[in-house]
């Protein structure tokens, strides 16, 4: 038997296409199998079909892994997390700029000790993929071997992984500021040992306006229009204390984004995460560079910042991510950011329907990622990023389900009722990462 393939048989779904944000999807955008196979060949997908359709083409012996009462997708992805906040999240937080200063920085300083690093690092992607996400753009702490230890657990579980050290050099403990441009050299380092490596990507990740110095800003936009493929991920209009203070700080700049514009941090492969208190001007004006906003509901919810307008962004031609951005989110899990993402729709009057949410947390987000080559659809050439998630992981979901009669109505409640008890297996590179019943050994 050849161990470097096998095929996945079961039930399957995937985005081939934005489904729009009707009842109905948009034709061609979406793919759905009833009997579905997914052949593994050396970490990609060789083929996608209906298993009858496949199975005169396969290997003589190939392994197939049976999924018949679960459902496959392609693993969930994350626009915007921060690893080195695991621990503290659910900390009671008041608002923004108070939980920073009493939970994330001194959880933060912690990130400075290797040994510390590595066992974070290890148990944030465990958790990940118990959750079935298996691709993320991470936030690390200020200390380069915070960086080292999440890329080197990464790539060990060979997961594709987009990753970067905070930049601060002000207005935060010593602990936790660099050097002005000691930290942009760091983050040099890091970007020659580990960008474009194996599966992994490096982020620029100057945390937000206000701590960091306009010069260490400028040398961040140097690197990133020294090396254009770079990623770039920093905060942007979270909450109105934070507008405020940016204004206070910036008083040369017509308002927050242009912070960020003066410096050059505003490209295609920019995300900012949360954008909520932006008007169309400064969304058209993201838009124009092709930069996207993470929309982090659960945290939006928990930190009371105030509610992301999705489709005001839509509207004017802005990309926009969905993120857990943990700690300040609540839960880790796709589908708990996509039940937090419909109740902030529901309350502006654009609910989300099942087929925007899956869409989101795959193929939406890999475009946002521009990984959308790569992962975020099950065809052809694809990486092997695969999610199984259980139809009956509960009594109540499978009662529930029994009652839906359309595929529309079964991703909605999967999506709504679904927790991390809901994802079966997750694999990652063509390999079985996680499984949620298995047995210790
Ligand atoms: N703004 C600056 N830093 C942070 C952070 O760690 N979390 C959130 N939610 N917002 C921020
Ligand atoms: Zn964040």
């Amino acid at each position: 038997m050849n161990t470097n393939q096998r095929l996945l048989r079961g039930p399957l779904f995937t985005c081939l296409g934005d489904p729009g944000e009707e009842a109905t999807p948009l034709p061609d955008t979406t793919r759905y199998l009833e009997d579905g196979a997914i052949w593994i060949v050396d970490g990609h997908i060789r083929a996608v079909d209906a298993f009858e359709a496949l199975a005169g083409r396969l290997p003589e012996g190939i392994e197939i892994v049976d999924y018949r009462d679960k459902l496959m997708m392609p693993g969930f992805i994350d626009s915007h997390v921060h690893y080195v906040q695991l621990d503290i999240m659910a900390s009671y937080g008041r608002e923004l700029l108070d939980w920073l200063n009493d939970y994330t920085f001194p959880a933060e300083c912690r990130f400075a000790d290797a040994a510390y690093a590595e066992a974070g690092a290890e148990r944030f992607l465990d958790e990940m993929l118990r959750v079935g996400t298996t691709t993320a753009q991470v936030f690390c702490s200020s200390h380069p071997v915070s960086v080292d230890s999440f890329f080197r657990a990464a790539q060990r579980r060979r997961l594709r992984m987009i990753a970067g050290k905070v930049l601060m050099d002000r207005h935060a403990p010593d602990a936790l500021t660099d050097d002005t441009l000691g930290g942009v050299r760091d983050s040099e380092r890091l970007i020659a040992d580990w960008h474009g490596r194996d599966r992994l990507d490096y982020t620029l990740t100057p945390r937000f306006a206000p701590t960091s110095t306009r010069e260490q800003l400028d040398a961040v936009g140097g690197v990133l229009r020294s090396a254009p493929d770079l990623y770039l991920q920093t905060h942007l209009s979270e909450n109105r204390g934070e507008v405020a203070w940016v204004a206070e700080l910036f008083p040369e700049s017509r308002d927050y984004l242009d912070v960020y514009e003066r410096h050059g941090l505003v490209g295609p492969r920019s995300t900012f995460a949360h954008g909520i208190h932006l008007n169309d001007d400064q969304r058209r004006r993201l838009a124009q560079r092709g930069a996207n906003i993470a929309f982090c509901p659960t945290s939006n919810l928990f930190l009371g910042s105030g509610l992301m307008d999705r489709l005001a962004c839509r509207d004017v031609g802005l990309a926009t991510s969905l993120a857990s951005d943990v700690g300040g989110g609540t839960s880790l899990s796709g589908l708990g950011t996509l039940q937090g993402a419909y109740q902030v729709g529901a309350l502006l009057g654009q609910a989300l329907t099942g087929w925007q949410g899956f869409y989101r947390l795959t193929l939406g987000n890999a475009r946002a990622l521009h990984l959308d080559d790569k992962i975020g659809s099950l065809q052809a050439g694809y990486e092997a990023d695969i999610v199984v998630l259980d139809p009956e992981s509960t009594p109540l979901m499978a009662r529930r389900l029994s009652q839906t009669t359309t595929l529309s109505e079964r991703l909605f409640a999967m999506m709504m009722l679904g927790d991390d008890r809901t994802v079966a297996a997750t694999w990652a590179n063509g390999r079985l990462v996680h499984e949620r019943d298995a047995v210790a050994a």
